[in-house]
């Protein structure tokens, strides 16, 4: 006899790849254990908010403001004045939808300008815009590789890698992550034409890739780089061009990649590199060409957004302080904040299911994070992920530290 506390023994891995006689067998199963797991705690996730997602936001209509340490406006670009006014007037010009594909109708002046004020600021040739960094790294890895070619992934590398590689059809192998051993055993194993695909900062982990080793392995053995600069570009290296800048690789990386969903706070995603290559993925990178262009409003926001990312450097200047602020306050209190050197600062709970408790005092307290687990990391290794923005007050940051770390000691999280 199952009882309403089971709901734990199962999670979203239980319900794929099953095998009853109709294909929508497995709904029935999946909506009943969902009518468990939601009370449970899968109700904090897909919670929708009634403010932007500021350094404060709402979650109900009536209720108070929260701290918000889960989006990812690192710039707290979203929603500065100027880049609403710029979005207004992009809307006023262009209406609400692009209309098309990029390939036929669908592109637009404002789209133009947008991708030439990225390949500008990340110091490309130039640059191709894509519906979302999802997408971005999906359609160029496809239209990069194919059957008979390998591409070395780190092991905790995004979904939308891994994706792009499954639908690639090329050999896909992992390395372990951050591991330049386990790069270079895998290089030295493999024949032929190799993409290394790399993240400058992990999503989940917050920490940064030994990119200039990585790059020199790459040389060594023929093998081009590719590097998903999501978390990255616009915050790291002293004029924002990312982890790629930071080390001092640049024109060692052949393909540069990126969102327009974070640190910029839009939507979108990008590729850079050569004419030559942007030239060739145009026609190619299928998640692009058959997909309506961006939408113009955001285009037109994120235009400003890379106007004041560059005009601002104090931004980043400011960022970093923060980052500083909010680590310490962590870490002086006893919080795990795992082998982040960055903005994303994984807090570990390592409890799968204590984690949704946690969460919700957390909130009744003031502080907004999400919940992290399986499948997102691996079993065990539960953790709230805090992104640090530069809009925050590095007052709001030790409050919240204070909270976080209340809360983590009543469930025994921390001593
Ligand atoms: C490393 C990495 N690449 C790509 C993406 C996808 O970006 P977007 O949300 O803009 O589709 C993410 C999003 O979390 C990411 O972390």
């Amino acid at each position: 006899m199952r009882t309403s506390e089971d709901w734990h023994r199962r999670d979203l891995s239980h319900f794929r790849r099953t095998t009853g006689a109709d294909l929508f067998d497995v709904h029935e199963h999946f909506a009943d254990w969902l009518s468990t797991a939601r009370p449970g705690g899968y109700h904090l996730y897909e919670a929708a908010a009634h403010s932007a997602p500021s350094t404060s936001i709402r979650m109900s209509a009536h209720g108070d403001a929260l701290i918000n340490l889960a989006s990812y406006n690192y710039l707290g670009l979203s929603v500065r004045p100027e880049v609403r006014a710029a979005a207004a007037r992009a809307l006023e010009t262009y209406g609400l939808g692009a209309a098309g594909s990029p390939h036929l109708s669908g592109l637009l002046a404002v789209h133009e300008e947008l991708a030439e004020a990225i390949a500008a600021f990340k110091a490309v040739e130039s640059v191709l815009l894509f519906p979302t960094g999802y997408s971005a790294n999906v359609g160029t890895i496809s239209a990069l590789v194919g059957p008979g070619d390998v591409v070395i992934t780190d092991i905790l590398a995004h979904a939308s890698i891994l994706d792009g590689c499954a639908m690639s059809g090329a050999t896909t192998r992992l390395f372990r992550h951050n591991d330049c051993e386990s790069l270079e055993k895998k290089l030295a194993g493999t024949t032929g034409r190799v993409l290394v695909v790399v993240e400058g900062v992990y999503s989940m982990d917050g920490d940064v890739a030994p990119l200039d080793d990585i790059a020199a392995l790459c040389r060594r053995y023929g093998a081009r780089l590719m590097v998903d600069e999501a978390h990255s570009a616009f915050v790291f290296g002293e004029h924002g061009r990312g982890v790629v800048e930071h080390f001092g690789v640049e024109d060692q990386v052949d393909i540069h990649l990126g969102t327009l969903s974070k640190s910029l706070g839009g939507m979108g995603g990008y590729v850079g590199g050569t004419r030559q290559l942007i030239d060739y993925l145009r026609p190619y990178s299928r998640s692009q060409v058959f997909s309506c262009a961006l939408a113009p409003a955001v285009v037109g926001g994120l235009v400003e957004a890379v106007r004041i990312a560059r005009d601002e450097p104090q931004l980043r200047a400011k960022l970093w302080a923060n980052v500083h602020t909010m680590r310490e306050a962590l870490v002086s209190r006893g919080v795990d904040v795992g082998d982040s050197a960055s903005q994303v600062i994984p807090i570990m709970v390592r409890d799968d299911v204590g984690i949704f408790p946690i969460t919700e005092e957390l909130m009744a307290e003031g502080v907004f994070l999400n919940p992290v687990r399986y499948p997102a990391v691996k079993r065990n290794q539960s953790r709230f992920r805090v992104s640090v923005s530069a809009a925050h007050h590095p007052d709001e940051l030790v409050r919240s530290a204070e909270i976080i770390a209340t809360v983590l000691a009543r469930h025994g999280v921390i001593a």
